[in-house]
């Protein structure tokens, strides 16, 4: 059985509108779900100079480590375009795309997650998405438990 992350995908969705992306218009929320059940959103912050972009999935991870969070089950990630956002008022029924996350965000997530056990979710709506493992999205992958101690 699923699990259930309409409510998570439904706080992606509120964060929408915060996005700050005038140069790619590719507006892109997350919201990243503790062990414990906190929730921390973010999204992505374009820059003029463009390198210093940061992506929502990144936001989110930095804000809730800095608040002293360590421990995450799941990520819901949701993006849609500028023009598509203001047609629908930030309130989209189906978003156009299932956002999948950069393969930075992937291992930033992989320094705090179990890749085994963290669901990534990507969502078209509360009621339409797709929900991979970490380990699915990042096979193979390098973690803090391969440094020498
Ligand atoms: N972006 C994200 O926020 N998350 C992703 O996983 C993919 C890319 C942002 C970065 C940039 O602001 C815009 O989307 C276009 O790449």
């Amino acid at each position: 059985m699923m699990k259930d992350y309409s409510d998570l995908i439904r706080m992606a969705i509120d964060q929408l509108h915060n996005s700050y992306a005038p140069y790619s218009r590719y507006h892109v929320a997350a919201a990243l779900l503790t062990k414990d059940g906190r929730v921390y959103c973010g999204v992505n912050i374009e820059n003029a100079a463009y390198t210093p972009t940061i992506c929502a999935e990144r936001t989110a991870v930095f804000k809730a480590v800095s608040e002293g969070e360590r421990e995450f089950s799941a990520i819901a990630v949701v993006a849609g375009d500028g023009d598509f956002l203001e047609s629908c008022d930030f309130h989209p029924e189906a978003l156009p795309t299932y956002a999948t996350p950069c393969g930075t965000c992937r291992q930033v997530l992989r320094e705090f997650c179990d890749p085994k056990e963290f669901d990534v979710v990507l969502a078209r709506s509360p009621e339409d998405y797709k929900v991979y493992k970490l380990e699915k999205l990042l096979p193979v992958s390098f973690g803090p438990e391969f440094l020498f101690k």
